[in-house]
């Protein structure tokens, strides 16, 4: 309810079996139920962590549930990232950008749930999933540490949500065997630097030119 037609394909894709997908995809693109161009990863299918869903109830009033993003999740993503105010946007990606189109999008919420993980934070609006947050890391392959990015819809934030995205994050990554994680943090940017602060290993900060680099290994607990 409440889906676009593309959305629907996406979402009935994504519950069958993983190795109907490929053809489904082929099948629905042939119908133009969705876009020419979508990005489907075959072996995301069979990695998607489903462990992950959870739910969590903040401040005895707000229940969000928690999972790793799926391809149906580009429209809602772009809902939430037209959401931002100016400030959000900059904290976010360092630059003010304006458009989100289908090709970055896409992209952004195909994973492959090794090298990039991305958990989003929904809620039940009159019965309608709304995605309020998402956090991600990305590890570049050679790279023992993986950089992290957080964002949540201005509504809710200083509830907790994204240091139980911190925490949700941080599980996943070591299980990957990761051996932690790193971020580039505007200066000014109190919230999230208080969320790195609150991680339950040392946290290494340089500030350089406005900006925090923060590392925080894992097994220096
Ligand atoms: C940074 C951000 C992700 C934090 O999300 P959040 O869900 O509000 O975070 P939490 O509620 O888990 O924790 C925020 C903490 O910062 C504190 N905080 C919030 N604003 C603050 C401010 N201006 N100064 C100091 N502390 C602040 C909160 O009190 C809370 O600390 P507490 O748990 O000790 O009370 C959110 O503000 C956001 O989306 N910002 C825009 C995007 C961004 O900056 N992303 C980070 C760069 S990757």
């Amino acid at each position: 309810m409440g889906k676009t037609l593309r959305e629907r394909a996406q979402a009935l894709i994504e519950i069958a079996h993983p190795d109907d997908r490929v053809e489904l995809i082929r099948q629905a693109k042939e119908a133009k139920m969705i876009y020419a161009d979508q990005i489907y990863f075959a072996e995301s299918g069979h990695l998607y962590p489903d462990k992950i869903a959870c739910s969590h109830r903040f401040k005895d009033t707000l229940t969000v549930r928690f999972r790793a993003i799926k391809p149906s999740d580009e429209e809602e993503m772009r809902r939430l990232f037209y959401r931002f105010s100016d400030q959000a946007v900059y904290y976010r990606y360092f630059s003010p950008i304006k458009t989100m189109p289908h090709k970055k999008m896409q992209e952004y919420v195909n994973v492959d749930y090794r090298y990039t993980m991305s958990i989003v934070a929904i809620i039940d609006e009159s019965g309608l999933g709304k995605i309020i947050g998402e956090a991600r890391y990305v590890k570049t392959q050679g790279e023992p540490f993986a950089d992290t990015a957080f964002v949540v819809d201005e509504h809710y934030q200083g509830m907790g949500i994204s240091t139980y995205l911190f925490n949700l994050l941080l599980r996943a990554a070591r299980e990957e065997g990761i051996a932690g994680f790193k971020a580039d943090v505007l200066e000014n940017n109190r919230a999230m630097l208080k969320v790195y602060e609150k991680a339950l290993y040392p946290v290494q900060t340089v500030l350089s030119g406005g900006v925090y680099k923060i590392t925080i290994p894992f097994n220096e607990s």
